[in-house]
């Protein structure tokens, strides 16, 4: 028998999560839990089960509720059965205000709400589904982050919030992947990449993006624990 293995991904509206979800569904090994917020909106995503070789749920999350979040939890298990989650991927996240904000040029409500979404969201889910992923056979805890989080790449006074919420999720990760060393966690930046987030001029399209970044969760060992990767595989700076 083939092996199976069990997905759970946030953000899967649009974007890099729903061309993860694309993705995945082209092997009949999968089954994927789809979170988005709105799922009503979520036409596209919902449309994906036709010519779906895997197993599409698509599930409600606002990564900015924890009643949400916590909610969503007897639903997948239901979705479950006797199955863990094999990999979490923690997708979901806001850029609000562009390259223009900076460490004094900043609007506190959308602070707030972007720590909310990238950071407190993304450590709730983790604890949430803590129990599934402990059931799981892989134990894959991933944490989109963006290189933008990095201090070492030096990326200047642009996009602070966001940024200073990047580098929060990395230290999540890295205090998770201590927390859990029987798991396999870690941080991946997807690049710059033609989403509504990283606009027209990226470099990248969102399948070359996806398909590198879902290789290294696939492949991931316990080597791969506590690091902080780009989408092609390379080892960036803190
Ligand atoms: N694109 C890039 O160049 C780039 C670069 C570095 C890192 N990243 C990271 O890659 C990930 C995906 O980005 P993207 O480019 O796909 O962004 P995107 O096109 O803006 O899509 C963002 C996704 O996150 C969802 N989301 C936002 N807030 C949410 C909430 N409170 N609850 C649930 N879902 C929520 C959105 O859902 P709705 O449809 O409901 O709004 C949407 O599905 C993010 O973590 C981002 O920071 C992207």
């Amino acid at each position: 028998m083939s092996e199976s293995y069990t997905w759970l991904i946030t953000g899967a509206s649009r974007g890099l999560g729903l061309e993860m979800v694309r993705q995945l569904l082209q092997s009949s090994s999968n089954t994927i839990i789809a979170a988005c917020r709105t799922p009503d909106n979520a036409a596209v995503l919902k449309s994906l089960h036709t010519d779906a070789k895997g197993t599409l749920h698509v599930i409600q999350i606002d990564t900015a509720d924890e009643a949400s979040i916590r909610a969503s939890s007897t639903i997948v298990k239901t979705i479950l059965g006797e199955r863990g989650l094999d990999y979490l991927i923690s997708n979901a996240a806001i850029l609000e205000g562009g390259n223009d904000v900076t460490a004094f040029s900043f609007s506190v409500p959308s602070f707030r709400r972007t720590l909310e979404t990238n950071v407190i969201g993304p450590a709730i889910v983790a604890d949430t589904f803590l129990p599934l992923l402990e059931k799981g056979n892989r134990k894959v805890l991933v944490n989109i982050s963006s290189g933008l989080a990095s201090i070492g790449l030096d990326f200047g006074d642009i996009a602070a919030v966001y940024s200073i919420s990047k580098t929060a999720l990395n230290m999540l990760t890295y205090k998770q992947a201590k927390a859990k060393p029987e798991f396999i966690v870690f941080c991946v930046d997807p690049g710059w990449v033609k989403t509504d987030m990283g606009g027209e001029k990226a470099p990248l399209e969102p399948h070359e993006s996806v398909s590198k970044v879902l290789k290294i969760v696939a492949d991931a060992t316990s080597q791969s624990s506590g690091k902080f990767f780009r989408y092609d595989g390379e080892v960036l700076a803190w």
